[in-house]
């Protein structure tokens, strides 16, 4: 059974994975950041590429010895080739050129968003092409119609900020930790969803659009007004932003977006209530939902490798460029009104 190794740097994740053909994941690691760049309230571009050369090596060095492998057991290198923060990516895509290099072996150089999308197929055997994704990472906020490895239909984005990126900036403005995501969801079990008014910014516009950045402006007036817990402010925020999500999707499915399966990928795809709302909405439209393990949803490397089983043939150059942008659908044009911050 063909195994290849992937390797993903994109952001603040150094992580390695090695995963067969036949869905196997057969070693991984991912070593988070967190610590290094918690005194910041974000990730720092510098501070995370040179944490991923320090780790880079050791990692893979540990992996092929749990797996028992020598490079030339390997089928194929993928690494992540964008988009992402551009050091930290030439750091991952360097070293996969060098092992593609020194074990004759074929590069597949991976767009980190193909990871998201085809994630759910590593854990699904049964998950055929089309599928309706809705791909929730702290960089990208997007609906998308997958018809095959490497076609992709955008029928969604957000016209400013990401959904991960607003689930991180009320964490920063409540004062409650980095990385955002997963404190919000603790603190949001111990409020009141109803609590505080909030915005549903977009929601019923004829465009299943996202948009975020007055919801986070009103997260920070309710904090400044002094009026409400953080607690509560937590539990509203998410809901507002489920909300914004389930509304976008009905409007996605309602122009036609209807697919046998609804598949969520992408860091907020590891908040259980998030997960349970889309379930129900799948539900009501007759779709199977599919969602990958929280662990496969934030960034990872058995996405990156499992990608690179779907392209197994492939050998791109070892000249190929570090993309900091790549969108998975080059035709698709910008949201009306993109660009606009609140
Ligand atoms: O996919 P990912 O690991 O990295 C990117 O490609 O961006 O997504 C990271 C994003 C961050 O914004 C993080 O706050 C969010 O996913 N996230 C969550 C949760 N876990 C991670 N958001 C909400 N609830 C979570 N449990
Ligand atoms: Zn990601």
């Amino acid at each position: 059974m063909p195994v290849v190794l992937g390797i993903e740097s994109s952001c603040d994740e150094t992580a390695v994975a090695l995963v067969a053909s036949d869905r196997r994941i057969v070693a991984q690691r991912v070593a988070s950041q967190d610590e290094a760049h918690r005194p910041y309230g974000g990730v720092v571009p510098e501070i995370a590429a040179r944490a991923h050369a320090d780790r880079i090596a050791p990692m893979i060095a540990e992996v092929m010895d749990e797996a028992g492998l020598e490079l030339r057991d390997l089928a194929a290198i993928a690494a992540t080739a964008g988009p992402g923060l551009i050091g930290g990516v030439m750091v991952g895509l360097v070293s996969a050129k060098a092992l593609a290099m020194a074990g004759n072996l074929p590069l597949i150089a991976i767009n980190h968003l193909e990871g998201h999308a085809l994630s759910p197929r590593l854990v699904d055997p049964e998950l055929d092409f089309p599928y309706l994704l809705l791909l929730v990472s702290g960089g990208h906020c997007q609906i998308l119609r997958c018809e095959g490895v490497g076609q992709y239909r955008r029928l969604a984005t957000t016209i400013d900020d990401a959904v991960g990126e607003a689930f991180d900036k009320t964490a920063k403005i409540l004062g409650i930790g980095f990385p955002g995501g997963p404190a919000v969801e603790r603190l949001a079990h111990e409020g009141d969803a109803k609590a505080v008014p909030l915005p549903r910014p977009l929601v019923g516009g004829k465009e299943p659009h996202f948009s975020f950045a007055g919801l986070k402006s009103a997260v920070m007036r309710a904090h400044e007004s002094g009026q409400y817990s953080t607690a509560d402010i937590a539990a509203s925020f998410q809901q507002a932003a489920i909300d914004c999500l389930t509304d976008r999707l009905d409007r996605a499915i309602a122009n036609g977006g209807h697919a046998p399966a609804l598949v969520v990928a992408g860091g907020v795809a590891a908040n259980a209530s998030v997960r349970a709302a889309l379930e129900a909405l799948a539900a009501r439209h007759a779709m199977r939902f599919v969602a990958p393990p929280p662990r496969l949803c934030t960034d990872n490397a058995a996405m990156i490798a499992w990608a690179g089983c779907e392209r197994l043939g492939q050998n791109d150059p070892l000249d190929f460029k570090a993309r900091p942008r790549w969108p998975l659908d080059l035709e698709a044009e910008p949201a009306r009104g993109a660009g606009v911050k609140a």
